[in-house]
């Protein structure tokens, strides 16, 4: 359930100015989707130019480009902590007519049922940057909520989902037959509550039902969004 949209031009925009803040002898989480693999290329290019970084991948796609482009990798076993992650979202609370950001930075991700693990690396940053063009920010979250569920708790977690006026999707792969299968063996439940006025209190209810790994609402977690525009970058900060 990838966000469409949004020109690839103010992604690369985002990403870039993202990847010009990782300074040298870095930790960096590396985020998954379209905009973070623009800051993941920027990363490589400045360790080919003597950039002393490594990355903490945040999915099979981030580490394949993080390989392709160069850049050390380690995972968050092997490291004190994680000095800056860069990752996309699919929607950001923010409302775009306010030059001061006037969201919290809530986040919808998961788009690309990757949110499990960008949550894992990104909630450990000391700094999480999200990069994003115009097109992400709402002033209200309302997207479907990406529910990652082991496979056995599918119908039982979709039960739990429409006793609360949720309408929840399987996501269907394409390419395959049958249902999307995660980098973790598990499959996704895309749940439409409508507007999401209160993300701090639905995202933990998701998180208590028996059989959910993760769910894509990222709350108080958000330093900074930079949206990428027209001719430049738009620093956002929460
Ligand atoms: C991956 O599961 C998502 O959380 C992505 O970070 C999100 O979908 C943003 O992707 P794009 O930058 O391709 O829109």
């Amino acid at each position: 359930m990838k966000t469409a949209g949004g020109s690839d031009a103010a992604k690369r925009r985002a990403g870039e100015r993202a990847a010009e803040t990782v300074e040298d002898g870095s930790v960096v989480g590396l985020g998954t989707g379209s905009t973070a693999a623009h800051a993941i290329r920027a990363i490589g290019r400045a360790v080919d130019d003597g950039l002393d970084v490594r990355g903490i991948p945040t999915s099979f796609q981030s580490r394949q480009l993080a390989l392709e482009v160069g850049i050390p990798l380690t995972t968050l076993d092997a490291v004190d902590g994680v000095d800056l992650a860069i990752d996309g979202a699919d929607q950001v609370a923010d409302d775009p007519s306010d030059p001061n950001a006037a969201g919290d930075g809530a986040l919808i991700k998961g788009g690309g049922g990757a949110h499990a693990r960008e949550k894992l690396v990104d909630a450990a940053a000391g700094r999480f940057v999200v990069v994003a063009d115009p097109s992400k920010l709402i002033p209200t979250l309302e997207r479907p909520v990406p529910v990652e569920v082991i496979p056995d708790a599918h119908s039982v977690v979709a039960d739990r989902i429409r006793a609360l006026d949720g309408e929840p999707t399987l996501r269907e792969a394409e390419g395959k037959d049958g249902p999307v299968v995660t980098d973790n063996g598990n499959l996704v439940l895309d749940c439409a509550f409508g507007p999401i006025d209160d993300p701090g209190q639905l995202g933990p209810w998701l998180s208590q039902l028996p059989g959910v790994l993760e769910h894509g609402l990222f709350v108080d977690l958000a330093d900074v969004t930079y949206v990428g525009t027209d001719d430049g970058v738009e620093v956002r900060e929460y």
